[in-house]
């Protein structure tokens, strides 16, 4: 189903969570929620979330175990399984010119032509999934198949989506193979998953999803089972093909350092939400939200040896469970700030006046019922969801305090 865009909606950046630098958009997720049905009921693992990948950037997506990050991937790869997942709301616009796909060609001029993917029937998103959108995931020994060998998965891929026989598909799997950095990639491709090392697997995944050159590669944790040397290597190899294909990237991870490495666009998420976003430099430079700056104080440094004062910390507590999400800002139990401020009964000590955004941080305030802080734009390009972002105060003790 095709979607009519002014582009100039996209271009001034009126979406929210849109990345506004550089080329336009390739893919725009807009106000996606996705829920669960268990035992307690229905209950929402992503709340309105809203982020843009652009043509050729790598766009990092982090945050902590239990986030809701990989549901995102799944929910733009319409691989949510349904029941028990369900797709409350939202638009997944997909914007590819160079798709062969009727529902995909993009139009000109001043208006755009995308494809809302929620809206596609199954044949027409089997197309687009594999084919345009691909995905990699964390554990290749639960992706890749056990009972295939590594050149027959790829071929499967490749013949599936090309439509070649199976001969050249297993001579452009043999190609593929070789590509990604498999040594003796003929013989090689005889091997299954068993008989490979953790690096190979991963490299087989990279293979089976770049096989067919999508336009947007969907990374969910790629590296964090592998050793650093392994991980460099597959980065590495990454950034080749974007290089070579102009491919974009929406890479997910918890590890900022891959962050730093990778990324040209970071979306920070937190209990189901985007609670900061903004181009790597400026995350890195000035880290805004509380949130943000207590996953930057977690990562080790160069610097950091046996006589650096800095000490590694720890943010206390954990991600709440989605059915028990805190009223107010849901990071208000381990914010530093009303920590700080307001000791353990945060409720009794909080009062109206010059701590009243502490006060909207724990418990619902009359102007936003739901007590939770939206994203506000705080600079040029860079936007952050925290009551206390609202006030110049709080941006400068951000700079003091900066890493
Ligand atoms: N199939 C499912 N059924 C029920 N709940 C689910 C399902 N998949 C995910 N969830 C819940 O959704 C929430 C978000 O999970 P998600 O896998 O997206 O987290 P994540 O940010 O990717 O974490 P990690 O870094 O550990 O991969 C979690 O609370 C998880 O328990
Ligand atoms: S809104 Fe309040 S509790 Fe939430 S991150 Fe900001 S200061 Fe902390
Ligand atoms: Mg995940």
């Amino acid at each position: 189903m095709q979607t009519k865009i002014a582009s100039g909606e996209i271009a001034k950046d009126k979406t929210p969570g849109a990345a506004a630098v550089g080329p336009r958009n390739l893919l725009e997720v807009r106000d996606l929620s996705v829920s669960f049905s268990g035992r307690a009921g229905e209950v929402l693992v992503v709340d309105g979330v809203s982020l843009s990948v652009r043509s050729g950037q790598t766009v990092a997506l982090v945050g902590e175990s239990g986030c809701g990050k990989s549901v995102t991937a799944l929910s733009i790869m319409r691989l949510i399984p349904q029941p028990p997942g369900r797709v409350v709301s939202g638009r997944i616009l997909f914007f590819d010119s160079t798709s062969s796909d009727k529902d995909c060609v993009v139009a000109n001029g001043d208006a755009e032509v995308a494809t809302d993917l929620l809206q596609l029937d199954a044949e027409a998103m089997r197309r687009i999934r594999g084919n345009r959108i691909a995905i990699v995931f964390q554990e290749p020994m639960s992706s890749l198949n056990p009972v295939f060998s590594a050149g027959d998965q790829v071929a499967e891929a490749i013949e599936l989506h090309q439509g070649l026989s199976r001969r050249r598909a297993w001579e452009a799997a043999v190609a593929m193979l070789q590509k990604v950095g498999i040594p003796d990639p003929a013989e090689r491709a005889c091997d299954y998953p068993h008989q490979m090392s953790g690096g190979m697997r991963q490299r087989v995944m990279i293979a089976m999803a770049l096989a067919c050159q999508p336009s947007l590669l969907i990374a969910d944790e790629p590296t964090t089972a592998l050793d650093v040397t392994t991980q460099l290597g597959i980065l590495n190899l990454l950034r080749g093909f974007q290089r070579e294909s102009g491919m974009s990237v929406l890479l997910i991870t918890h590890d900022l350092a891959v962050v730093a490495e990778s990324a040209d666009y970071v979306y920070v998420m937190y209990a189901g939400r985007i609670v900061e976003h903004a181009p790597v430099e400026t995350l890195f430079a000035n880290p805004s939200h509380p949130y943000t700056q207590a996953l930057l104080r977690c990562v080790p440094t160069i610097h950091d040896d046996a006589s650096s004062k800095r000490r590694l910390s720890v943010i206390p507590g954990n991600v709440p469970d989605p059915g028990d999400w805190p009223t107010g800002c849901r990071f208000h139990v381990r914010c530093s700030l009303t920590r700080d401020r307001a000791g353990t009964s945060r409720r009794a000590t909080v009062a109206i006046g010059p701590d009243v955004a502490l006060r909207r941080c724990v418990e619902a305030y009359d102007a936003e019922p739901s007590g939770l802080p939206h994203l506000q734009q705080i600079a040029p390009n860079h936007h952050v969801a925290c009551w206390e972002c609202e006030s110049t105060q709080h941006i400068n003790r951000v700079a003091a305090a900066a890493p």
